[in-house]
């Protein structure tokens, strides 16, 4: 049996539906039984879910990640923390010092509600702030003002949590409106948080302002210019879109990087499960119904997604063998200074991380 020890739940109800979002989510109505309808899509689930990890030899082991996202898992709040608090007891345990994270929308917190998931073991908190920019913030179609930005942030930094905060780069109408991410930055981090997501804008081609989205020079200086912000205060560049204070690294994100198995409950919650022979299964939960569709993942697949996974963060990748073509690849990234090639290992940088996609076109053209 190979043991499962952690867990992704998909929170599937958000408070307003930003424009520039692609997550799956839903309006939260609260005259509506969405919440209770989601509690019986979770139970009904599970059993299904307990097949999958039968037919595979998977068994659950005490939680080591837990990781709440969506959607906007803080707006399932107390009828959330009283849930998901009892129906885990019946079925998980959390190991002792497992993290538990749960992202939290700066418009749907209450401190009575942050210290219910706390009594159920919640110690991790990722905020989604995306900007401290007044024109920003509206431009982005949040639906919270700055003040609750500001207010969760000081509550966070005052109880001594341990916190993220996603921040958002490639914003539209940054030029004309001449952006200024170093004031942003430097307010954020007088709160003191022990980690960053940093994420560059994907836009649709519906997305209203796609017109207006920065060239990818501008993207690509805004990029380095916080990675070199960050790094110089300490925060390590661990994954493309990921900066921590050393020890602060997403465990359970980590898990992903690692492809390491990861299970998944709640509409659109993907889960992965590697096994034996270098096979893995992904499956992915329908929203309609609580089923899954299960895809079989072979060498190839997995290796390929093994090399992408690793180059993806400081752990690096370690090729099992080094032929020509791929020495000549390396040979060229080290010239071009996108990383550390010592010790048989790729170690990507931050230019390594933002060349990653065209890095990985190097690999498929030197036959891997
Ligand atoms: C599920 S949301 C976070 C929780 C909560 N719903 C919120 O918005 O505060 C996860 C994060 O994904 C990022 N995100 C969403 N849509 C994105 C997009 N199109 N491009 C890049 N990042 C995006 C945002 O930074 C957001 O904070
Ligand atoms: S609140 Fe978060 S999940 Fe919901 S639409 Fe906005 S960015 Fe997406």
């Amino acid at each position: 049996m190979t043991q499962v020890s952690s867990l992704y739940l998909h929170v599937p109800f958000c408070k307003h539906l930003c424009n520039y979002c692609d997550f799956y989510k839903k309006l939260y109505d609260p005259a509506s039984n969405q919440i209770e309808d989601f509690h019986q899509f979770l139970t009904d689930s599970w059993q299904r879910h307990e097949t999958l990890m039968a037919d595979n030899a998977y068994a659950w082991s005490p939680l080591e990640t837990l990781y709440l996202g969506g959607g906007t898992p803080s707006l399932w709040g107390l009828k959330g923390a009283n849930f998901l608090g009892q129906w885990l007891e019946q079925r998980l345990t959390l190991r002792p010092g497992a993290e538990f994270t749960m992202e939290v929308d700066p418009g749907t917190w209450t401190e009575e509600m942050i210290l219910a998931w706390k009594a159920k073991g919640l110690n991790r908190i990722s905020i989604g702030t995306q900007t401290l920019d007044p024109n920003f913030i509206k431009i982005m179609d949040r639906s919270h003002s700055l003040d609750e930005s500001y207010s969760l942030l000081e509550y966070c930094q005052n109880n001594d949590w341990n916190f993220s905060l996603d921040f958002l780069l490639g914003l539209p109408f940054s030029r004309e409106k001449k952006r200024n991410i170093e004031i942003e930055l430097s307010n954020l981090l007088k709160y003191k948080p022990k980690h960053i997501s940093l994420y560059i804008l994907n836009a649709r081609s519906k997305y209203p302002h796609v017109q207006s989205m920065p060239d990818d020079e501008f993207i690509r200086e805004e990029y380095l210019f916080v990675s070199e912000y960050l790094q110089k205060l300490g925060f390590v560049h661990y994954e493309v879109s990921n900066f921590a204070l050393p020890g602060f690294e997403s465990k359970h994100n980590l898990k992903y990087w690692k492809g390491e198995a990861v299970a998944a409950l709640g509409p659109t919650g993907t889960g992965y499960f590697p096994q034996a022979q270098e096979n893995a299964l992904r499956y992915k939960w329908k929203v309609s119904k609580p089923e899954i569709e299960v895809e079989e993942l072979g060498i190839k697949e997995v290796s390929l997604e093994h090399i992408y996974l690793t180059l993806r963060t400081n752990l690096g990748w370690v090729p099992r063998q080094m032929s020509p073509a791929l020495e000549k690849v390396i040979q060229n990234w080290k010239a071009l200074h996108y990383g550390d090639f010592s010790e048989g290992a790729v170690k990507l940088n931050s230019l390594g991380f933002l060349m990653l996609d065209s890095l990985m076109d190097d690999l498929f053209r030197a036959g891997f």
